[in-house]
Parts: structure tokens; C-alpha cells; sequence
């Protein structure tokens, strides 16, 4: 049976467009069946509505307490019979209850060579600039299952890009986005054939 994804956006969700082709030309055997933002009024939400999916909004600020943001991100889960997260641009921490309950089913694409240049406050442009001031002379993007802590669980597919001398935080980023539609898409598929396999 084709499993059910649900993907995690924060931002403009190029990746989420990608992971939703990928279902479309089977390159990934699932289909996204839920887009879960964590405040209104990004592109992302609009590629969703573009592509006829359900999105929900579901901001821990406006829960109260992590455990109502738990539990009302694990309804929807259930509600929708998602098999796998993956966490595309997600800016909120994913609460352990949540990680608990979906261990190994959690996935995430980070703009960098983990464990190199990852963990709370390294996100977005700001990656890129810490790889630039480090005069790094590759980067990449990382996918990895989600724990506890931040950019931390173990790695499931990884690829290199040149940093180049003339390189400013958007043209690095420009770069690593493109690796990032081959490796995702590829990463999923990885994860739902081990899944599958039990
Ligand atoms: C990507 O660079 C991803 O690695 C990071 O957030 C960015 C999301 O980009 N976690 P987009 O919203 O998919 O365009």
C-alpha cells in the first residue's frame, strides 16, 4: 500500500514542491497527504492549496504548553494516518512526545555537512554565512532521522558542493537547494523501503 507523508514547512516548501513531483513521478511510492505549517501566510501553504492538499496550521505558541502542542500535532497524525514526517524547512523544535511516538518515521533536510554546522540558532541564511566565515571549502545538505535535539539524529543520505571564492550566503544557498531536490526525494524512498521492510 502507498505509504502517507506529511510534510513540516516553515518557509517557501521548494523542497515540499519537489517531495510532491516525487510522489507524482513515483520516484517516491507515497503521497503527500498532509502539509503542517507552524504560522500562516507562507508560500509553502500556497503550494499546497495549489496542489489541492489539506494543510493545517498548528502554532506551539498558540497551544499554550509543549504538551498540548504534542498532542495536537499527534491527532492529526492519526486523523490522517501519516506513515512518515519529513520536516522541510520546519522551524519549530518537533516536541519529544511527538519524536517518541514516531521514532525512526521522522526526517529532516538540513542546507549542511552534519554534524558540521547545525544545532539551535543555524538555520537558513545563517548556515551559509557560518560556512563562509569558517572559509570551509565544501558544503552540502544532510538528511537525517529527527531525535531529541536539533539537527542531531543519525545521517541517511549526504552530498557535497564546492564553496567557491566568489560565494555570498545566497549564492551558497542557491547551490545546496539544488542537491537538496536530488537527496530528499532519494532519502525518502530509502526510508519507506527499510520501513516496509520492518
Ligand atoms: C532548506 O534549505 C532546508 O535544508 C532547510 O530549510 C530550507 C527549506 O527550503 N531545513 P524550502 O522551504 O524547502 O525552499
Amino acid at each position: 500500500m502507498e505509504s502517507r507523508l506529511s510534510v513540516w514547512v516553515s518557509g517557501s516548501g521548494s523542497n515540499l514542491e519537489r517531495i510532491i513531483q516525487a510522489c507524482r513521478n513515483k520516484e517516491i511510492p507515497a503521497s503527500v497527504v498532509l502539509v503542517v505549517s507552524d504560522r500562516p501566510g507562507i508560500l509553502a501553504l500556497q503550494r499546497a492549496e495549489k496542489h489541492s492538499l489539506p494543510s493545517e496550521i498548528v502554532s506551539s505558541k498558540n497551544c499554550g504548553s509543549e504538551g498540548a502542542y504534542a498532542r495536537a500535532l499527534l491527532e492529526l497524525l492519526k486523523k490522517y494516518r501519516v506513515d512518515l514526517i519529513c520536516l522541510a524547512g520546519f522551524l519549530t523544535k518537533v516536541p519529544d512526545e511527538v519524536v517518541r511516538a514516531y521514532r525512526g518515521r521522522i526526517v529532516n533536510i538540513h542546507p549542511a555537512l552534519l554534524p558540521r554546522f547545525g544545532g539551535r540558532g543555524l538555520y537558513g541564511q545563517k548556515v551559509h554565512e557560518a560556512v563562509l566565515a569558517a572559509k570551509e571549502k565544501e558544503s552540502g545538505a544532510t538528511v537525517h532521522y529527527v531525535d531529541e535535539q536539533y539537527d542531531h539524529g543519525s545521517i541517511i543520505l549526504q552530498k557535497k558542493v564546492p564553496v567557491l571564492p566568489e560565494d555570498t550566503p545566497v549564492t551558497l544557498a542557491r547551490r545546496v537547494h539544488q542537491i537538496e531536490y536530488e537527496i530528499y526525494p532519494q532519502a525518502i524512498a530509502q526510508v519507506l523501503e527499510k520501513l516496509a521492510r520492518g
